[in-house]
């Protein structure tokens, strides 16, 4: 059955462009802040005995994590069947191990939290970067969507000769799958990152400063910038064409996108993960199905544990 979906405040442009791919009907819900901070949730639509896709973005996590457990419990207790997250960035990725003595490695509690909230989760082209898969910190089925092929769609429709670049050796499994479909060359830059929002890239000895190209920048996450400043900067030092900045995530921390439009980026886009003036790539498509697998996957779960337990 399809499910209902359930778009959280600042994910209604994705929602809804998902809710039409999925033919799906909408949660409707009421939220609002108390003067106190505090927040109130009232589930308009009758979800018993249906699957519920929450919609949540996780950029400034902190801020969504409690509205997102209020929703999760609230429609588990008006009788929803199953409830699965898709968030289309998830957060807290990046804190992957204990880099220094006594840190909290926050991946893996973000990942308990919410593996205890949901049945089931689907992504986007999450920073996986120590790790290999998200099974290594969820507990729950969670499913990665890889928006390389809408990438390599909109490079081939808007720029002539591209060559893709990658800041950094960690780019290079999106930057390598970007390039392939396009097809068009590519290359791997060397990033050091000495603090939050001091980043120096260079060119490494192999990559080709090729003039005669359009350099189209891809990372995972654009968030200070100062990654693709840094690396656009080189580019424009060499004489090529203004570099289009492509990021899947566009988080822009305040400021970001206008230091990189200052920096001399041409054009700046990001997938709509998360709600941006830069969106010009919709990730509906590729949500589609992986949400309609998880679904139907849980149901039989539940199906064949509740068969099991008569036996
Ligand atoms: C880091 O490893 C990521 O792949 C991105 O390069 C990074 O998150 C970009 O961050 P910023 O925009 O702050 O340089």
């Amino acid at each position: 059955m399809t499910p209902l979906l359930l778009a959280c405040p600042g994910n209604e442009a994705l929602g809804e462009s998902l809710r039409r791919a999925l033919d799906a009907d909408p949660v409707a819900f009421a939220m609002r802040r108390f003067p106190d901070g505090e927040t109130y949730l009232r589930i308009d639509s009758d979800v018993r005995d249906r699957s519920v896709a929450v919609l949540c973005s996780l950029h400034d996590p902190d801020a969504r994590l409690s509205s997102l457990v209020f929703a999760s419990d609230a429609v588990r207790e008006l009788g929803a069947r199953q409830v699965g997250l898709v968030a289309p960035y998830l957060a807290y990725m990046r804190q992957d191990r204990r880099f220094l003595p006594g840190e909290a490695v926050t991946s893996t509690s973000f990942a308990r939290l919410l593996s205890a909230q949901f049945d089931w989760l689907v992504t986007v082209d999450p920073h996986l970067h120590r790790r290999r898969s998200l099974g290594e910190i969820y507990t729950i089925p969670a499913e990665i969507v890889h928006a390389a092929p809408l990438l390599a769609g909109w490079i081939r429709d808007h720029v002539a000769a591209p060559l893709v670049v990658g800041p950094d050796s960690e780019s290079e499994q999106w930057v390598r799958a970007v390039a392939d479909a396009v097809p068009c060359p590519y290359v791997v830059l060397e990033k050091t990152r000495r603090g939050d929002r001091d980043v120096a890239v260079s060119a490494s000895p192999k990559s080709r400063l090729a003039a005669d190209r359009t350099p189209v920048l891809v990372d995972d996450i654009i968030s200070s910038a100062r990654t693709m400043i840094e690396t656009a900067g080189l580019w424009r030092e060499a004489g090529a064409a203004a570099p289009v900045c492509i990021g899947v995530h566009g988080v822009f921390a305040p400021g970001a996108y206008e230091a990189l439009s200052a920096a001399g980026a041409g054009k700046i886009v990001t997938t709509n993960s998360i709600a941006h003036a830069s969106n010009d790539i919709d990730l509906a498509a590729v949500l589609l199905e992986p949400i309609e697998r998880a679904c139907r996957n849980v149901s039989s779960r539940n199906s064949a544990a509740g068969s099991n337990r008569g036996k």
